[in-house]
């Protein structure tokens, strides 16, 4: 089955809160990933670290892999690496079913986005808070996703920046109707509702799931304020 039917069941259980694996309790991944899908998360957003791309190291394919053999929740990994041209196939096997690299590690995004596309996975593109939307014109047409970073990419905990809220508007008009707007970095409780307004499908949290004593009561509150009844 195509991996990428994720993409259509995202689209339509947006806004979604995604939880980003980051601060979670690596020493039992599969007791997190329980919690998680009792409090009824769509997808898992994976931060992938090089200590190149960016100042900080997590996880690979290894991770990935064990994850994918303890769940069917959609896999939405997120490199932030260096060269990510040389890992996409690697990554694929391991399982992820999104694949997002960050334009400004490679120089060629359009490419590598088609070649992610055609490993029948959905491709995404991710740019930090300092990077023009100029940067990804050439490559916005090759994308099923796109990551809006509201935080400089490396670290789960910092405050959200607000530039990210006009490229999030921004964006929209520079994308199909079909590409779906994550937003990443600082989301919490006071900053959910701005993004889901300013356009965002998908809104990926850390800290403000993985600090709280109970993860569902986290991710309803979280969902109930990004689409009030
Ligand atoms: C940062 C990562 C984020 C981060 C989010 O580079 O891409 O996914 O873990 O964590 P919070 O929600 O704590 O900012
Ligand atoms: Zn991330």
């Amino acid at each position: 089955m195509s991996r990428r039917r994720h993409l259509l069941s995202l689209r339509q259980s947006a806004p979604a809160v995604l939880p980003s694996l980051l601060l979670c309790d690596f020493a039992n991944l599969e007791q997190e990933v329980r919690r998680l899908e009792q409090a009824g998360v769509q997808a898992l957003h994976l931060d992938v670290m090089d200590g190149r791309f960016v100042p900080n190291l997590t996880y690979g394919m290894p991770i990935v892999e064990g994850l994918r053999a303890v769940t069917d929740l959609p896999l939405d990994v997120h490199l932030m690496i260096a060269n990510p041209e040389r890992y996409i196939e690697q990554f694929y096997r391991a399982g992820a079913d999104i694949i997002t690299i960050h334009v400004e590690a490679t120089r060629e995004p359009a490419a590598l986005l088609r070649q992610i596309r055609d490993l029948d996975c959905g491709a995404g593109i991710a740019f930090n808070p300092d990077t023009s939307l100029e940067q990804i014109e050439g490559c916005v047409e090759h994308c099923d996703l796109a990551l809006v970073m509201s935080v400089e990419a490396g670290f789960g905990g910092q405050s959200f920046q607000p530039v990210a809220l006009d490229k999030l508007r921004a964006i929209r008009g520079m994308v199909r109707d079909e590409v779906l707007l994550e937003v990443d970095g600082g989301i919490n409780k006071t900053t959910v509702r701005q993004c889901v307004d300013a356009g965002a499908q998908l809104l990926v949290v850390g800290s403000a799931i993985f600090r709280q004593p109970d993860y569902s009561v986290a991710v309803e509150d979280l969902t109930n304020l990004a689409c009030p009844a």
